[in-house]
């Protein structure tokens, strides 16, 4: 499990990571969702004692991540890929990562084989890695001290779809075993598939979380109907909060009440459903939107 309190992160003037407060439980994949720069890197840093945070705190197995004994035993950690060094082979890099930890001859083989690097690729060094070999390359040394709990940065970047597809399988499968994932991802559809429990921030806050279900499923309504601003106008009468957009109708409330408010004002619908995963990728979009919109004022 990994739990965060009030996790803040401020540079100057500038705050990073803002109050984050958030559980990735045992036995589930959390994604951490967010635009570029929302602070996303800045708060795994944090989780693993690479960063000091400002304020507020994050424990991974109920300790500050320094506290950790043989840290590597008890928690994967993949930032960034390509900080490997690359004058080495692959399989030396995980060789040092298994001296380190004091691991048995098995292991280096052992986690080749788990994130599918051939021995002939092992021998390779990571200079003529692709993007996607240094992920697995990444994802082997996370794997090696035979963790409980994951905490991935970004991934499946450079993986291509049969890679996104296998990393996948292998996260649902550690959760699936009680293992806890942290993965973090700017792309909504990335982490939806496999995710159980959402975290999104933007500029450093958190804007939503809960399960998957939750997010995907309470967020509404979009209807059209031959009579947009009635429709909207019958629903904010009724107290749901609704937006006309074209022909189309934005709002919290759900299907049945939509249905309802049409039938008691008279609109003629054609099409009504369950905003489902549109709502939150509208909210992300919105998210990105504004944090672009504040990088170019920069
Ligand atoms: N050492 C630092 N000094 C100053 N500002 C920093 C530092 N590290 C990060 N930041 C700033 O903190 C903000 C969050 O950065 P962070 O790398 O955590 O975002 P991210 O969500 O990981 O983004 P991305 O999707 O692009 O990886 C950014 O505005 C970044 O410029
Ligand atoms: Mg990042």
């Amino acid at each position: 499990m990994i739990v965060t309190e009030n996790l803040t992160k401020r540079y100057g003037a500038m705050t990073a990571v803002d109050d984050v407060s958030f559980v990735a439980r045992a036995g589930a994949v959390t994604g951490f969702l967010g635009p570029n720069g929302a602070g996303k890197s800045t708060a795994m840093r944090m989780m693993t004692a690479l960063t000091p945070p400002t304020s507020g705190r994050a424990l991974v197995l109920g300790r500050e991540y320094r506290d950790i004994p043989n840290p590597g035993r008890h928690v994967g950690v993949m930032l960034d890929a390509s900080a490997q060094h690359v004058g080495r082979t692959g399989g030396e890099v995980l060789r040092l990562v298994a001296m380190q930890l004091g691991l048995g001859k098995d292991a280096v083989p052992a986690a080749l084989a788990r994130v599918g690097l051939s021995a002939k690729e092992a021998d390779r060094r990571v200079r003529n890695y692709s993007l996607g070999m240094r992920q697995r390359l990444g994802l082997a040394g996370a794997l090696l001290g035979d963790p409980q709990v994951l905490i991935l940065d970004e991934p499946a970047n450079g993986l291509d779809p049969q890679g996104i597809h296998w990393m996948r399988t292998l996260l649902r499968d550690f959760a699936d075993r009680g293992g806890t994932v942290l993965l973090s991802s700017h792309l909504l559809h990335e982490v939806e598939i496999v995710a159980d429990e959402l975290v999104m921030i933007g500029n450093g806050r958190i804007v939503a979380q809960g399960s998957k279900a939750e997010l995907l499923g309470s967020r509404g309504s979009i209807a059209r109907s031959l009579d947009a601003p009635a429709l909207a106008g019958a629903l904010v009468a009724a107290g749901f909060e609704a937006r006309p957009d074209r022909d189309a109708v934005h709002t919290a409330a759900s299907t049945d009440e939509v249905g309802r408010a049409a039938l008691a004002s008279g609109v003629v619908l054609t099409e009504l459903r369950a905003a489902g995963s549109d709502g939150l990728e509208e909210m992300f979009l919105q998210l990105t939107a504004d944090h672009a919109r504040e990088g170019d004022a920069r």
